[in-house]
């Protein structure tokens, strides 16, 4: 039995050697022999399961994976972590759990990688949470490690009209107001998913993706193969190679999440037009790895990074289409081309990013209907902006991609969950000229700050999408459009002035200048803050009380800190 090969850092330490006899007598049961102690030992962390079809195929990815690890030397044992399915969960109870997923995600990986002495790890994820807790759970242990997505699903067709889960949702908004019969309800609902995978449009899981990419966490080229495409097992097999490479040169994460792999992602981000979520997640996988990276980041890179890409929600494109004229590698290059990313950063292919690009052969397809060029721009601007003011003094985001509105004037209907309302949405009560406040539902008030899909679609579906806009300290779907404003910070359980507003109330949004404020003299609300009483968070035992107690504020990306 060799003893502490090349990478095999931890295993080594828990395996080689006569008094580890009893560990080793349990690898032998699972398929290892004596000639693998002191390889290295790879975890391959699985977020699997059949709740939706998003992590529906991630196990059979396995495989490929081992394949690759045993090719460059190395031991690949799987493990799974756990998915909450964004789409099924969305406009419940459920909801609250999403974001809570991407800290268990997390915690698991560390539980198992450190419990069984695994040397690094690939992580594939697929539906939104999945991804950030893969990629938090690599910085924290800094052993090397490479994330793979699982890959989008196709698009949905009813003759030529691509449709994908968004339009489910905005059919039911339509229904509501009876702009659309159940006839239609339904005809949609059969086709808009039509494969296993992720969500297809540009909605959290592949803006994850791309910044998965962007980071330098993930092959170049591997998030936009759809679920179904054999390419899939290619990259799975590339993959478990690279990592391979890892243990021999010693790269691990933190060596790859420096500042400026934050940047770039934070441009791609913005150029692409993705999720707000992406906000959230940088920042809070950013925390993890030790850079400081806040809000002011992406405030400056969003007012110099032209927004280029046309993807869905915001777009008519879906990641296939993407995948078809270059995936994230030709975005990337643009942005280097333009001088708007750092080329010099390490990638967990053991180059620089600007080296991987240079060599990644693109097709040569016309490409400007989906990705443009950054002298053509859709905007001047980034897809999303950071918003400060009197309602809002440590920040809220606004996707400013999927709006044509930039500044919005208007009266406060205040509400303090999501349900009531989505009632009075369908119900035909909210008004043009409106700004519906849900509040609560911030990472501790919720607990776990849901997404407001339901109601923002009901929104696009009535028709009200660009005349009635949101203020919440929730957040949004990826897939979400409109004048929609969400993380607004402080929250209002933490006594944020957003739990002081009043149906009435005039609020400002203004996406140019960066405002979000509530149009009431600072003494009224001084006034208000000696009289109102904050509510306390909705949960109080399990999992979501753990939760609340240990959550910061979403302007540090609701990281949760431990109280000792
Ligand atoms: Fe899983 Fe959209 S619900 S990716």
């Amino acid at each position: 039995m060799q003893k502490g090969g090349k990478g095999a850092t931890y295993s080594s330490e828990r395996f080689a050697g006569t008094l580890n006899a009893p560990h080793r007598a349990f690898l032998w049961s699972v398929g290892l022999d004596p000639s693998d102690i002191g390889k290295p030992l790879a975890g391959v962390v699985v977020a699997w399961s059949e709740s939706g079809p998003c992590n529906f195929h991630t196990l059979n990815l396995i495989g490929y994976v081992k394949q690759g690890l045993r090719e460059t030397g190395c031991v690949g044992l799987a493990m799974p972590t756990i998915v909450v399915n964004d789409n099924i969960s969305m406009g419940t109870d459920g909801m609250r759990y999403s974001l809570v997923s991407r800290e268990v995600i997390a915690d698991s990986v560390e539980a198992q990688i450190v419990a069984h002495a695994y040397d690094g790890f690939v992580g594939i994820g697929g539906c939104d949470k999945t991804q950030p807790g893969l990629m938090i759970a690599m910085a924290r242990l800094n052993r090397p490690s490479i994330y793979m997505y699982g890959g989008s699903a196709e698009p949905g067709f009813i003759g030529d009209k691509k449709v994908t889960i968004e339009d489910v949702h905005e059919y039911v908004g339509a229904h509501l107001r009876g702009k659309a019969t159940e006839q239609e309800l339904l005809q949609v609902e059969m086709v808009a998913h039509p494969t296993y995978g992720a969500c297809a449009g540009l909605f959290t899981a592949n803006t994850m993706a791309l910044l998965s990419e962007a980071l330098g966490l993930a092959l170049l080229g591997s998030s936009s193969p759809t679920a179904t495409s054999s390419r899939r097992a290619i990259y799975a097999y590339e993959t478990g190679k690279a990592l391979g490479r890892l243990f021999e040169n010693g790269i691990k994460p933190r060596d790859i999440l420096v500042y400026e792999a934050f940047r770039n992602a934070a441009t791609v981000l913005m150029a692409s037009g993705g999720s707000t979520n992406g906000i959230l997640h940088l920042l809070a996988l950013a925390y993890e790895a030790g850079v400081k990276f806040t809000l002011d980041d992406f405030d400056e890179i969003s007012r110099r990074t032209p927004y280029i890409m046309s993807m869905r929600p915001a777009g008519e494109y879906v990641m296939m289409d993407l995948d078809r004229v270059g995936g994230a590698p030709l975005l990337l290059k643009k942005l280097l081309d333009a001088g708007l990313i750092d080329g010099d950063v390490l990638t967990v292919s053991g180059k620089s990013l600007g080296q991987g690009l240079k060599e990644y052969r693109l097709p040569n397809v016309p490409h400007d209907h989906i990705v443009r060029d950054v002298h053509n721009p859709i905007k001047k601007t980034g897809g999303i902006k950071i918003l400060r003011g009197t309602l809002a003094p440590e920040g809220a985001v606004v996707k400013t991609a999927a709006t044509g509105v930039t500044r919005f004037e208007g009266t406060a209907r205040v509400f303090d969950d999501e349900d009531p309302a989505f009632e009075a949405v369908r119900r035909g009560e909210v008004k043009e000229g409106e700004v519906l406040v849900i509040r609560y539902v911030g990472p501790k008030g919720a607990p776990g700050m849901p997404e407001m899909l339901r109601v923002t679609a009901a929104l696009s579906g009535a028709g009200l999408g660009e005349s009635v806009a949101m203020v919440t300290d929730g957040r949004f779907s990826g897939a979400t459009r409109g004048i929609m404003v969400g993380h607004t910070s402080p929250e209002a359980a933490a006594g944020g002035p957003i739990a002081f507003l009043r149906d009435g109330d005039r609020i400002l949004i203004d996406t140019e200048a960066g405002r979000l404020d509530v149009l009431v003299p600072l003494e009224e609300l001084e006034k208000r803050k000696a009289s109102i009483k904050i509510k306390p968070p909705k949960a109080t035992s399990g999992l979501l009380a753990k939760y609340a107690s240990l959550v910061t504020s979403a302007s540090m990306g609701a990281v949760t800190l431990p109280r000792l």
